[in-house]
C-alpha cells in the first residue's frame, strides 16, 4: 500500500490534505462553536464610544508599534506593569493590540496610573514628563478635530463582531461620547490646560485610562484607598518627625523621588520644578511643610487632583518616608529653570522655618 502511494505524487498529496483537513475541521468546529470556550470576564464591559474613537486614534497614530498591552505573567513584567494579562480581557478588542514591541513600556495597565493632565502634557511633549524620553509628541491631536459622525456605525459594526452593545445604542452613542468628552476636558481645565472637548488628544486620553482597569479588583482596590485615607484623616502619627540632614538619608530620599516605583519626577520633575503637581522648591505649600505634613501629604496623595497614595500607590516605610520629605526640603530654593508658578489663590508662604 505504502508503496502504491509513494509512487503517485499527487494522489498521495490530495489524500494527506484530506487527511489534515478532516483533523483541522474536528480540533476548530467546537472551539469555534462552543461559547464557553471564549473566556469572558464579568466585570471586562465594551468600551465607550468616546474610548472607541480614542482606540482608533490610537490605532491611525501607530502607538502600537512602540508599546504592547500584553503584561506576561513572569514577576519582573508584573512588578512593573501590574497584574498579568488575562484572556478575557481581550474579548471586545477589534482588533487586538498586543502588539510584538516594547520600545516603550506596556500600556494594557496604564488607566488611572497618572491623571488626564499627564497624558495631555506627554503627549504634547514627552520629554516634559519623562526626562530623556525618545518618544515622539504628537501636537496635532491638539488641533484635529474629532470626526464622530460614524461612531453609530462602528458600534453597528462591533455588535455584528460580537460586542454586546444593546440594541439601538447606536442612538444614544454620540450623546454618551459628548459627555465623556466634556468630563475629560473639564478635568484637563482644572489642572490650567484649556482642550476644546471635541479634540482627538481627548478621545485617546478616554481611551487610554480606561486600559486593564476592568479587572483590576477595583472594589478592593478602592476599599484598600478608602481605609487608608480615613486612618490619616484621624491625624499621621508622624508627629515630632525630624528633618534628616544625614547625606545618606537625603541620597535615599533622592533615589526615591527619581525611582520609577514611585514617579514623583514624573509631576513634580526631576527637578522639583513643577509639572502635572507643584513646585516643590519654593516656599509655598498648598498642604502645610513641616516634615511630618510632608510625610503624611506623601502618604495620602491627593487622588482628586492626580496624585495617589505614595506617588504611584506603592507603599513607603515611615523611614523611607522621612527620607523623600527631608530630601524636598534640602531643595528649598533650588531655584530651577521655568518652574511652575504657586497657585496663589491657594498656597501660602510657611513662616520662619522649623520644619
Ligand atoms: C518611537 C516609539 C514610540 C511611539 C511611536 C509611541 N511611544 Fe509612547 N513611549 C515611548 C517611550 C520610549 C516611552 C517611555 C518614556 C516616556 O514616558 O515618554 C513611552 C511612554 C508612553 C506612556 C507612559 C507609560 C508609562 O507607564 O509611564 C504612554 C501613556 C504612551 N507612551 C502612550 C503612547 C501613545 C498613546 C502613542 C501613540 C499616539 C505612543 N505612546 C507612541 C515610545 C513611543
Ligand atoms: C501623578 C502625578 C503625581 C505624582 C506621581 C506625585 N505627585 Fe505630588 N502632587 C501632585 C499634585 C497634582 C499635587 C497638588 C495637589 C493639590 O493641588 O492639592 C501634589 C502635591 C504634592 C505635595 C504637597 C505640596 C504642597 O504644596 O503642599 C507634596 C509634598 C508632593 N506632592 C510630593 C510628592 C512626592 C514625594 C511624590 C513621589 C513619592 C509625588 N508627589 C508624586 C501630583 C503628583
Amino acid at each position: 500500500m505504502h508503496r502504491w502511494l509513494e509512487g503517485r505524487p499527487t494522489q498521495f498529496a490530495l489524500l494527506t490534505l484530506v487527511a489534515v483537513l478532516i483533523g483541522g475541521i474536528i480540533e476548530y468546529v467546537p472551539t469555534a462553536l462552543i461559547e464557553s470556550n471564549i473566556p469572558t470576564i464579568a466585570a471586562v464591559k465594551p468600551y465607550t464610544p468616546l474610548e472607541l474613537e480614542g482606540r482608533d486614534v490610537y490605532i491611525a497614530e501607530g502607538c502600537v508599534g512602540c508599546h504592547s498591552q500584553m503584561i506576561r505573567p513572569f514577576r519582573s513584567e508584573v512588578e512593573r506593569y501590574g497584574d498579568y494579562s488575562k484572556a478575557g480581557e481581550f474579548v471586545y478588542d477589534h482588533p487586538f493590540l498586543w502588539g510584538s514591541k516594547r520600545t516603550g513600556p506596556d500600556l494594557h495597565r496604564i488607566g488611572g496610573k497618572y491623571p488626564d493632565s499627564w497624558h495631555a502634557l506627554h503627549m504634547q511633549d514627552p520629554q516634559a514628563t519623562s526626562p530623556g524620553s525618545i518618544m515622539p509628541a504628537y501636537p496635532w491631536l491638539f488641533e484635529k478635530q474629532l470626526d464622530d459622525s460614524l461612531i453609530g456605525a462602528k458600534i453597528a459594526a462591533m455588535r455584528t463582531l460580537g460586542v454586546p452593545y444593546e440594541d439601538g445604542y447606536e442612538m444614544q452613542a454620540a450623546a454618551d461620547l459628548k459627555a465623556q468628552a466634556q468630563t475629560i476636558a473639564a478635568n484637563l481645565s482644572e489642572s490650567g490646560m484649556v482642550v476644546p472637548a471635541d479634540k482627538q488628544i481627548i478621545a485617546l486620553i478616554g481611551y487610554l485610562q480606561r486600559l486593564g482597569t476592568d479587572i483590576r479588583g477595583d472594589a478592593e482596590y478602592m476599599a484598600e484607598l478608602e481605609a487608608l485615607m480615613t486612618k490619616i484623616e484621624q491625624g499621621t502619627g508622624f508627629e515630632g518627625a525630624q528633618l534628616l540632614v544625614e547625606d545618606m538619608d537625603l541620597a535615599a530620599g533622592k533615589a526615591i523621588y527619581q525611582s520609577q516605583r514611585n514617579l514623583c519626577y514624573t509631576c513634580h520633575r526631576n527637578d522639583l520644578g513643577g509639572q502635572v503637581g507643584p513646585n516643590l522648591t519654593d516656599n509655598y505649600w498648598l498642604h502645610g511643610c513641616t516634615v511630618a505634613e510632608i510625610m503624611s501629604n506623601i502618604k495620602s496623595g491627593f487622588q482628586q487632583k492626580g496624585m495617589l497614595p505614595y506617588g504611584s500607590g506603592k507603599s513607603l516605610t515611615e523611614e523611607q518616608l522621612q527620607q523623600v520629605a527631608s530630601y524636598l526640603i534640602s531643595q528649598q530654593g533650588s531655584n530651577p529653570a521655568k518652574p511652575k508658578a504657586a497657585d496663589s489663590t491657594r498656597a501660602s508662604l510657611c513662616e520662619a522655618q522649623t520644619w
